[in-house]
């Protein structure tokens, strides 16, 4: 972010920041909204559930920068704050998460700055989510700033599983009793079953409709 006003005073200077931030998410959410228009072109389904966005609150970066040690400046904000912008993909299927994940990651605009895969590699909690830190350059009248995105990409079924964590981690303060991360540890294991049999079910079925589709689309044009 390289041709930001950081002399711009004060709340000049945080307004520009969060401009580009505000820009980024736009970007990216347009960049997902097209990707699950054209699959639902060509498959005839979409990938993408729902998306959410937000903006990081001046008080969570500013905890945020503490826990880590650093000053609160707009410098460190934009250099150690990975997700100021944050977008939430929810997709049907975990096939689509890594769809959606590797066509964003092939566009020429978009610089993948890091990926973490709790799919894979879930937390000792059970959460499961794919992460990616992207870059995108956001064009205003003076130039253009790589601004950063971070992306979360998961199903509706570990989407749902996160929300209860993070609420039960809100309730308890972090000190969750042992019987409940014990149950929370056993939903997870369910949500990835699931997850499992829905895109098994899914693949069974998927090849009729796209035959379906296209039979109805060859009779439209002929
Ligand atoms: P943060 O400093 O918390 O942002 O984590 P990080 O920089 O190490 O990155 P990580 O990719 O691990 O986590 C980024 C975000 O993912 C968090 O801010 C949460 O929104 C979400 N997340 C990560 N771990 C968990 C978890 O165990 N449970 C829930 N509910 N959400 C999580
Ligand atoms: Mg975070």
């Amino acid at each position: 972010m390289d041709r930001v006003n950081y002399e711009a005073e004060g709340v000049d200077s945080w307004k520009n920041i969060i401009l580009l931030y505000n820009s980024a998410l736009k970007e990216v959410g347009t960049k997902l909204e097209i990707l699950n228009d054209e699959f639902q072109h060509v498959h005839q389904y979409n990938p993408i559930e729902h998306i959410k966005s937000r903006i990081k609150t001046p008080e969570s970066i500013v905890k945020k920068l503490k826990r880590r040690g650093y000053e609160s400046t707009i410098e460190n904000m934009v250099r150690y704050v990975n997700d100021i912008a944050g977008i939430r993909v929810i997709c049907s299927f975990t096939a689509d998460i890594y769809r959606i994940a590797d066509m964003l990651a092939k566009q020429s605009d978009i610089r993948v700055m890091s990926i973490k895969d709790y799919i894979k590699n879930p937390k000792e909690s059970g959460y499961k989510s794919y992460h990616m830190i992207v870059s995108v350059p956001i064009f205003l009248s003076d130039g253009s700033s790589d601004t950063k995105v971070e992306i979360q990409i998961r199903t509706v079924a570990m989407d749902f599983w996160a929300s209860l964590e993070h609420k039960i981690n809100y309730k308890y303060e972090g000190e969750v009793p042992e019987h409940i991360k014990r149950e929370l540890s056993e939903c997870a294991e369910m949500v990835s079953d699931l997850d499992a049999k829905m895109m098994s079910l899914n693949e069974e079925i998927k090849d009729g409709t796209e035959d379906e589709g296209t039979i109805a689309t060859l009779r439209l044009i002929r």
